[in-house]
């Protein structure tokens, strides 16, 4: 059985003074400029699957507004939406048909209004997502892009003539399949899309794009939007000469040719966009947080600009990417990003990424390392973002054959391409039917593993992953050390225990992650931190098996958390 420690152990050690550690961050926070998305915690909400108000089986945002009590008691300070504007729905919202209106099967303006008021009146922001690479293929411009080759929005979009006769004007491949370049016999040319054909890419070389791109920003401001996240930014420029990407080795998930995208990605042309569309953020207090895929921390630095005039959040999904519970893996990320001079953004799950609940389960331990990721990625300096259900524990569900998939890059891709539906089932509310989202037959089914991991019975057991997160939450707004102090690596040579301290003034929380399933000893040296002995109130804990603490030495258990205040 797991047995809690919540604020009522006193433990007193005297640590010992050894040597000092090394890499130490020593990197000190100016407290005082920190803006209100720094010290927030977001949470991601994918519309369809939250909470289904008028029972058709797809969620809405009169859910969501029901639900803003839940969230408010979860310790969630602002909400990210996924597209929630017309679309026809091919990628499920990423493909958007008008981007200054709701989607009916969301609700209306109003619904979204009340949503921003009832949020306003909770102390919780709404952010929204905005498409800022490409339409979709039946948006008012691309209708008329495609009407003819003289048509006024021909130039948003990005028109070639094909290299002969079937042929593309060049190698370039779409992310979810196929060739990137679709034929349209009405014009005879080729348009690009960097994602479903159903996605043409939009000319951001055209001054007039931009503008309207703008002004869709200034809308949403206006009604009180309080930021974007800004969906794959990467893809917004493409080479003028549109050369041909070099073959790489190996074939990848759709079995084509693996290709180095370095003409159609990641152009420098996208910081451009970007220090204007935060120009603009700027004019409304607003903040930019980004789809950022790097491949080293170098990449991610420059999301944030030169003068730090670009995004305010780049999301790190390298960290994501560290797919065991290796402290030396999270030691190295954390380090990097922590020391790249802006603020980090953490994640460890999305509506594109499996649930972390699967990707660092052991299938015994699941639930202590649900909570032990939850006091990893809540207690670094930093701001996280939150993906609904990552607080019950809630897991992905696959489909089980190609027949049930709903994503189209598991349809295109099956087997090896599953598709995205396992990390965006719906939201569980209850041990009931569809788990309490809806009283229709969701638009994807709930796992088994909803009658237990679900919100109405977790929140009756302080053990829960639910509890824990709360917990966790509140401790994080009432402590300035968590939410403003320095990073400080412990014990880096350690192995199986992550270890850091955050500090900030003369306030000390140390946190101690035994990322293994066996139990481990831990001594630290905190000399260097002003430490000659200390005392060790833990604040928050999960330790299963009881805490052993000796002179200067602590025992965990498997996979438990330790989260306490040091005095002297
Ligand atoms: C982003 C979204 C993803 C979508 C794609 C195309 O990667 O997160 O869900 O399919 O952009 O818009």
């Amino acid at each position: 059985m797991f047995k809690k420690l919540w604020f009522a152990i006193l433990l007193v050690l005297s640590l010992s003074v050894a040597a000092p550690h090394a890499g130490a961050q020593r990197k000190a926070v100016d407290a005082e400029g920190h803006e209100w998305w720094q010290h927030a915690v977001f949470y991601e909400i994918y519309p369809r699957s939250f909470a289904d108000s008028n029972n058709d089986g797809v969620g809405d945002l009169k859910g969501i507004t029901e639900r803003l009590d839940y969230l408010k008691e979860l310790g969630v300070d602002a909400i990210w939406i996924t597209p929630c504007f017309p679309s026809p729905q091919v990628d499920f919202g990423y493909d958007v048909s008008d981007y200054e209106q709701i989607d009916p099967i969301y609700g209306t303006l109003g619904d979204f209004d009340r949503l921003v008021s009832e949020g306003r009146k909770r102390g919780i922001k709404i952010i929204l997502d905005f498409v800022v690479n490409h339409t979709s293929d039946q948006h008012k411009w691309f209708l008329d892009a495609k009407s003819s080759r003289t048509a006024a929005h021909r130039d948003w979009y990005v028109w070639r003539d094909g290299k002969g006769p079937n042929q593309p004007p060049n190698n370039w491949l779409s992310l979810f399949g196929l060739s990137a370049w679709k034929f349209d016999p009405t014009t005879s040319q080729y348009y690009y899309h960097y994602f479903y054909p159903e996605q043409p890419d939009l000319n951001w070389r055209n001054p007039a794009v931009e503008k309207a791109m703008f002004d869709v920003t200034r809308y949403w401001y206006k009604r009180g939007v309080a930021g974007f996240r800004l969906d794959a930014v990467d893809t917004l420029f493409e080479d003028r000469k549109l050369t041909d990407n070099p073959l790489l080795p190996g074939t990848d998930k759709f079995g084509r040719p693996k290709t180095d995208e370095k003409y159609n990605k990641k152009l420098p042309e996208v910081h451009d966009v970007l220090r204007k569309l935060r120009k603009v953020a700027d004019e409304h207090g607003a903040v930019l947080i980004g789809e950022t895929w790097t491949s080293d921390i170098n990449e991610l630095k420059e999301y944030y600009g030169e003068h730090g005039n670009e995004l305010q959040m780049p999301m790190d999904f390298m960290f994501t990417e560290v797919n065991k519970l290796s402290p030396p893996d999270f030691r190295k990320q954390i380090a990097a990003v922590d020391g790249a001079g802006g603020w980090p953004v953490y994640v460890i799950s999305n509506h594109d990424i499996v649930r972390s609940y699967n990707r660092y389960g052991d299938g015994v331990h699941n639930d202590a390392i649900a909570k032990l990721m939850a006091a990893l990625y809540l207690t670094l300096r930093g701001t996280p973002i939150l993906y609904y259900g990552e607080e019950l524990g809630m897991e992905n569900n696959d489909p089980k054959s190609k027949d049930e998939v709903k994503d189209p890059i598991g349809k295109l891709g099956w087997p090896l391409e599953k598709g995205r539906d396992g990390e965006r089932t719906p939201m569980q509310w209850s041990d009931g039917p569809n788990a309490g989202f809806s009283k229709a037959t969701p638009w994807l089914p709930v796992p088994p593993s909803a009658k237990t991991h679900n919100v109405a019975t977790e929140k009756k057991d302080p053990n829960s992953v639910l509890s824990f997160y709360r917990q966790l939450l509140a401790l994080r707004h009432q402590q300035a050390a968590l939410l403003d102090g320095k990073y400080i690596p412990l014990n880096e040579d350690d192995p199986n225990v992550l270890s850091y301290l955050r500090q900030y003034k003369d306030e000390s929380i140390l946190v101690v992650l035994n990322m293994s399933g066996t139990e481990q000893k831990v001594r630290f040296s905190l000399a260097p931190q002003g430490f000659a002995s200390v005392k060790l109130t833990a604040l928050l804990a999960d330790l299963p098996g009881s805490i052993q603490a000796s002179a200067d030495q602590l025992s965990l258990a498997p996979f438990s958390v330790l989260i306490a205040k040091l005095s002297k």
